[in-house]
């Protein structure tokens, strides 16, 4: 190889198999926009330290004794795990001191958190919702969890600040997952693509893995609980047994982050539809739904909650449910084609 060779063999390295951290990323996306001010990068180093110390945490679970459940419940009525409440305090310590957060909204917590300005001209511009740790009682039997977030813009208009966090899906600005598998991957979307990002252990810090992740199209898979299949509405039903003539496979882990990852993957369509026990559906709006669907619909795919797209939901409550259609394309539309 001549010594030029050799330089354009580095030349390319550095282009096209470079090093990002979440943070270079960030930084290089504000650097296109003349106008940001960096406070969004301050946001997302409090959901990354958040993450990598939750993530800590899941690995030395049996170790360190957390698994299992407290002795409280969350608004929900469901048993907390110890580690639900653990990664529910991470979150709060790493977002609540950054100086960009102006509300938190927490699935475990009743109420969203305020938190106050402390001097004349201190601007606070995000809402932050999330699900700390989703999926939780999969911990006890070392399966895969997650944590997810939804940000907001604080709504200044209105006079009381908890209905800043009351605003549809497409008013979010970004939304993303963090997977505590066997490798911690941490998904996101700024309106710009998705992009997919995978802890390194040994140096502590989120590297990019996929700059624009796309769901495939055409995957004959679904990822649903089929034990509840006979309370589902009747159209779910049908195209269920659908697609038991149609050569397809099935997936369910029981945590929503898994799940979902699984189909940004590989494609396909995960659901949570209407039962008798959560007429609703199961899964809640402004930190499950709504995020996981922003996600799906920069990748490429679409998300609806029966026959409305799930991101124009006008929400009336932080912890309403609803039900969840979401995947690749032309599987979304095959299950829509079966509800009309
Ligand atoms: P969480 O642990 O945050 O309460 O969420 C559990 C959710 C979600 O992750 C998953 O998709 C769903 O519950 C599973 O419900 P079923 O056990 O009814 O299938
Ligand atoms: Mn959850
Ligand atoms: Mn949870």
């Amino acid at each position: 190889m001549t010594l030029e060779e050799a330089l354009q063999d580095e030349v390319r390295l550095t282009r096209d198999q470079n090093l990002t951290s979440i943070q270079s990323y960030l930084l290089a996306e504000e650097a296109k926009h003349p106008q940001a001010t960096g406070s969004f990068t301050w946001l997302l180093s409090a959901i990354s330290l958040s993450a990598k110390f939750i993530a800590a945490r899941c690995r030395r679970a049996r170790i360190e004794a957390v698994l299992g459940a407290t002795e409280g419940e969350n608004v929900h009525a469901e048993r907390q795990q110890k580690l639900d409440v653990i990664a529910n305090e991470t979150l709060l310590r790493c977002l609540g001191s950054r100086p960009v957060v102006s509300i938190i909204a927490s699935e475990e917590n009743e109420e969203p958190l305020i938190l106050r300005q402390s001097e004349p001209g201190d601007i606070r511009p995000y809402v932050v919702l999330f699900d700390p740790l989703d999926g939780s009682s999969n911990l006890d039997v070392c399966g895969g969890v997650g944590t997810i977030f939804s940000v907001l813009h604080h709504d200044r208009r209105s006079d009381a600040p908890e209905n800043s966090v009351l605003q549809p899906g497409t008013h979010q600005v970004a939304a993303g997952y963090v997977l505590y598998g066997p490798s911690t991957v941490l998904v996101m979307t700024t309106g710009n693509g998705v992009q997919m990002f995978v802890l390194d252990p040994s140096i502590g810090s989120f590297l990019l893995v996929d700059p624009q992740v796309r769901i495939p199209d055409g995957t004959k898979s679904y990822s649903l609980n089929e034990a509840y299949v006979n309370s589902f509405p009747e159209g779910y039903q049908r195209y269920l047994e659908w697609t038991k003539n149609n050569g397809y496979s099935q997936r369910y882990v029981g945590t929503m982050v898994a799940d979902v990852h699984r189909v940004l993957m590989k494609g396909g369509v995960f659901l949570y539809p209407p039962t008798d026990k959560a007429p609703q559906g199961k899964l809640r709006l402004m930190y499950e739904a709504n995020p996981m669907s922003f996600l799906m619909e920069q990748a490429g795919g679409k998300a609806y909650s029966g026959t409305q797209r799930t991101l124009e939901i006008e929400p009336e409550k932080i912890h309403e449910r609803t039900s969840v259609i979401m995947g690749s394309p032309s599987e979304v539309d095959r299950v829509l084609s079966f509800l009309q």
